[in-house]
């Protein structure tokens, strides 16, 4: 266990068929929203299992756009978890409407039996986040959204290619949103994002605002933005997709050493519910001394991180503004979770040496314990 191997918390793969595509990109003389673009979009949708994809700038774009696309206003309400990324919230607060949070299960997913009580007459949709990988429990959300007549929005950004019971993550609301940053299980080497839906005019209007509003060259039919895609990393994704699923396995391999290894350690594990098809794209243990854990793992050369330390509710910026509420697991659980690395790289030999340090760590641990207790003893 030295410093000569690091292992990264995550890491993005390039091989010749990435670098190939690339320059086919670059050489095709088309920058932007062309061919590559337009066969992402299509590849994607049939991969998710939409009729219509569509790529925005990045994953916060497309949660934006699908949200004015759905007509969310000013004052209205979205019902949304708070052990998210902070992005899921930010286009809720730029149209000036308001999140409201609900407390999360062991999953770390939205708690549907929570839902109700905070739904209000200026209440316009939900929006489950699929968090580390790992579905929302569709089935409920459902429900109470068939109830109460409000959309679900699935913010996917997480979860590329994870699914609830036999649909992919993504087809099951009024539209998915996700990202390709270069952590996340389907990356284009930079910022982007997709909206996946099978609402034909939302897809439309979606087009229109990423790109200025045009319906058409030169006629500017509502007022929009620059939220566009460039070709070469669509011919990236492209690429990426093609690997998806056995990236995905991979990443399922990686849990499974790390149940393995880890198994019987006081250490919570993530839960993979039987009507989930989890993608890891963080594999996040809980531990009441979470961060002395964490300050040993790295001193081994190891990358771990916290997704969040500080839950949406309780950022600042918007704390002030709002009120206090209980979202007891929610707060109890950012204190103790951390991220293991994960990718689809990460051999058994790297997990098993994490895994000794995380042995090594809890053993000395509870040494020092026995040794302080017996010292106490009169
Ligand atoms: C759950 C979740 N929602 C939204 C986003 C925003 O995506 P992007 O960084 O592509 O804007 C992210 C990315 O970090 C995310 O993890």
């Amino acid at each position: 266990m030295g410093k000569a191997c690091p292992i990264l918390l995550s890491r993005v793969h390039i091989d010749k068929e990435i670098q190939k595509a690339t320059l086919r990109a670059l050489n095709s003389g088309h920058y932007i929203l062309g061919k590559e673009s337009q066969a992402f979009e299509e590849e994607f949708a049939d991969y998710i299992g939409t009729k219509y994809a569509i790529l925005t700038g990045s994953g916060t774009a497309a949660l934006w756009l699908t949200l004015i696309s759905l007509e969310v206003k000013a004052h209205d309400e979205i019902i949304v978890p708070s052990l998210t990324a902070f992005p899921t919230i930010e286009p809720i607060l730029t149209i000036g409407a308001n999140p409201v949070f609900v407390d999360i299960t062991d999953t770390y997913t939205i708690d549907p039996s929570k839902i109700e009580e905070k739904i209000s007459p200026k209440t316009k949709g939900i929006i489950p986040v699929h968090l580390y990988g790992h579905p929302a429990n569709m089935n409920e959300i459902k429900n109470i959204a068939r109830r109460h007549n409000l959309f679900i929005l699935e913010d996917c950004c997480q979860a590329h290619g994870a699914r609830f019971e036999n649909k992919r993550v993504g087809s099951i609301g009024i539209a998915g949103c996700f990202s390709f940053y270069p952590s996340k299980n389907l990356t284009v080497c930079g910022d982007g994002g997709i909206v996946t839906t099978n609402n034909k005019s939302l897809s439309k209007t979606l087009r229109m605002l990423r790109d200025h509003g045009r319906s058409s060259k030169y006629t500017h039919s509502i007022l929009g933005f620059n939220e566009r895609f460039n070709e070469i990393q669509a011919a990236i994704g492209r690429v990426n997709l093609k690997k998806l699923d056995s990236y995905n396995e991979h990443r399922r391999q990686v849990a499974l050493w790390y149940r393995k290894f880890l198994s019987g350690l006081p250490l919570e594990l993530p839960q993979e519910k039987s009507w989930a098809y989890h993608v890891y794209h963080m594999f996040v243990i809980r531990f009441k001394e979470r961060d002395k854990l964490k300050l040993f793992i790295e001193s081994k050369n190891i990358g771990t991180g916290i997704h969040y330390p500080i839950p949406c509710h309780l950022q600042p910026a918007i704390s002030a503004k709002s009120r206090p509420i209980n979202l007891a697991l929610t707060e109890e659980y950012c204190k103790e979770i951390l991220s293991l690395p994960i990718y689809p790289m990460l051999t058994k030999k790297q997990t098993t040496h994490i895994c000794n340090a995380i042995n090594f760590f809890l053993h000395r641990q509870s040494e020092e314990k026995k040794a302080a207790k017996d010292h106490d003893l009169p």
